[in-house]
C-alpha cells in the first residue's frame, strides 16, 4: 500500500544558504529542474561553482554576522529560506560552534524578522549518535545525555533552536537528517575510499562485515529539501497555523525527518563497490577483528602523538567501520513523498566517472605545466 501523496505548492522564490557547497549547489540544481519559476539567491561565504543560469543570483553571505543574512534576505526576500552551510568534519570544536551554533541562530533570527515562511535546516543524522548501534532507528530516538563528538553536539544545538522557532512570526521549520552524503564534488566520503586505494591498504578489512550502513547520493538528498519546503509552502499556505483537524503525526512542521538512500549495505561492501571502479577486486583478504583493531589502532594514536603526525588509524575510524548505522525513513516516504530517485549502484557510478574526470583534469593540467 503506498499512501497518498503529500500536498505541495510551487516554489516562488528561494534562498540556498552555502548555495554554492557540494549539498547547496545540487539543491540549486533540483530547484531550477522541479521548480523552473521559481527565483533562487544561491548566497555563500565564497562563491565557487556558480552556475550560468538567469533564474540564479549569487550573493556573498558570513552567517557568523547577523546583520550580512538579515540584509541578504531583505534583498532577496525569499518566501523560502534553505539552510545548507556547514563547516566540513575535521575541524575544531570552536568552529562548528561559531558557524553551526551562531551562524543557524543569526540565519534563523533573520528568517524571522524578514517574514520568511518555509525554513529547511540540514542536520545531520550523527544527530543520535552516542556510539552503540543505531539499528533502523527513526525520530523518536533522543539526542544521546553526554555528546559523541563536537561536530554532531553542534548540529544537534542548531537542530533543535531550527525546530523552536517554528511558529514563530508564522514561520514553519523542519530539519533533514542526511547520513553518509556522497556524490560528484564528495569532498569527504569517497575520496577517503579512494586513499585507501592510492595507499595501497584495500586489503585490510576492520571487523566481520555484518554491520549495515547508510549512505545517500547528493541528488536524492537534494530533492528532499526541495520537496519540504514545497510540503511546508503548502501547510503554510493552507492549514499553516494550528489546525486541530489536522493530523499531527501527518504534519512536517516543526520535527525533524532522516533521509537516507533506503538502501543500507554492509559498511565494506560499499567500500569495495568504489575500490572495483579502481580495478581492485581482491580487498579485504585480511580481517583484523573488532578488538583487536582497537588495540592497534590505540597504539597508532600514541606513536602518533608521540611522532607529532596524524595517525592513519584510529580508535574513532575502527568503531566507525564496525558499527550499525542505519535509519527508518518511513517518515521522509509519507511526509515528503521522498523516493530515493537514484540507487546506490548508479550514484556510485555517476561519482566514480566525476572522480575520475577530476583526476584526468588535474593530470593534464600538471602536464601541461611541465612543458
Ligand atoms: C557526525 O556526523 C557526521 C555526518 O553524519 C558523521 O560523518 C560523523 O561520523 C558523525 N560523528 C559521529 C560520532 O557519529
Ligand atoms: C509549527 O508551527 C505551526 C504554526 O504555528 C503550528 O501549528 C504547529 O503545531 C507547529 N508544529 C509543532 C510540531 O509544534
Ligand atoms: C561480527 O563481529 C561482531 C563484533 O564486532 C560480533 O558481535 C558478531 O557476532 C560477529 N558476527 C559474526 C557472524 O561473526
Amino acid at each position: 500500500m503506498t499512501s497518498s501523496a503529500p500536498n505541495k505548492t510551487p516554489i516562488a522564490s528561494c534562498l540556498v544558504v552555502g548555495g554554492c557547497g557540494f549539498l547547496g549547489g545540487a539543491i540549486v540544481n533540483s530547484l531550477l529542474q522541479k521548480h523552473p519559476k521559481c527565483r533562487i539567491t544561491a548566497a555563500d561565504i565564497r562563491l565557487t561553482n556558480q552556475l550560468a543560469d538567469s533564474n540564479v543570483k549569487y550573493v556573498t553571505v558570513d552567517i557568523t554576522d547577523l546583520s550580512s543574512i538579515t540584509s541578504v534576505i531583505e534583498n532577496a526576500k525569499p518566501e523560502v529560506v534553505i539552510h545548507t552551510a556547514s563547516p566540513v568534519h575535521g575541524l575544531g570544536k570552536e568552529i562548528y560552534m561559531k558557524v553551526n551554533v551562531d551562524g543557524t541562530k543569526n540565519v534563523v533570527k533573520a528568517c524571522e524578522a524578514t517574514g520568511v515562511k518555509v525554513m529547511v535546516y540540514t542536520s545531520s543524522a550523527g544527530v543520535v549518535f552516542d556510539g552503540s548501534p543505531l539499528i533502523n532507528v527513526d525520530e523518536t530516538e533522543p539526542f544521546p545525555i553526554i555528546p559523541y563528538d563536537s561536530y554532531n553536539e553542534s548540529k544537534a544545538i542548531a537542530e533543535t533552536f531550527a525546530l523552536e522557532a517554528n511558529g514563530s512570526n508564522g514561520m514553519l521549520t523542519t530539519a533533514l537528517r542526511p547520513a553518509g552524503i556522497f556524490g560528484p564534488g564528495d569532498r569527504q566520503l569517497v575520496p577517503g575510499f579512494i586513499n585507501v586505494v592510492k595507499n595501497g591498504q584495500t586489503q585490510w578489512q576492520l571487523g566481520n562485515n555484518t554491520n549495515l550502513f547508510d549512505f545517500t547520493y547528493i541528488d536524492n538528498l537534494a530533492i528532499a529539501h526541495v520537496l519540504a519546503a514545497s510540503v511546508l509552502l503548502h501547510q503554510h499556505a493552507t492549514t499553516g497555523v494550528s489546525d486541530p483537524s489536522v493530523d499531527q503525526k501527518k504534519r512536517l512542521d516543526g520535527t525533524p525527518i532522516f533521509v537516507t538512500n533506503g538502501q543500507p549495505v554492509y559498511f565494506w561492501d560499499f567500500a569495495k563497490a568504489i575500490w572495483c571502479h579502481y580495478g581492485v577486486y581482491n580487498a579485504g583478504s585480511i580481517v583484523l577483528p573488532r578488538s583487536g583493531g582497537l588495540v592497534i589502532a590505540g597504539l597508532a594514536e600514541i606513536f602518533s602523538k608521540l611522532m607529532g603526525r596524524e595517525p592513519g588509524l584510529t580508535r574513532f575510524r575502527v568503531k566507525f567501520s564496525c558499527a550499525h548505522r542505519y535509519f527508518d525513513i518511513r517518515k521522509a516516504k509519507d511526509l515528503l513523498g521522498y523516493e530515493p530517485e537514484v540507487s546506490l549502484t548508479e550514484g556510485l557510478r555517476r561519482c566514480i566517472e566525476w572522480f575520475k574526470a577530476e583526476e584526468e583534469k588535474t593530470a593534464a593540467a600538471a602536464a601541461s605545466e611541465k612543458q
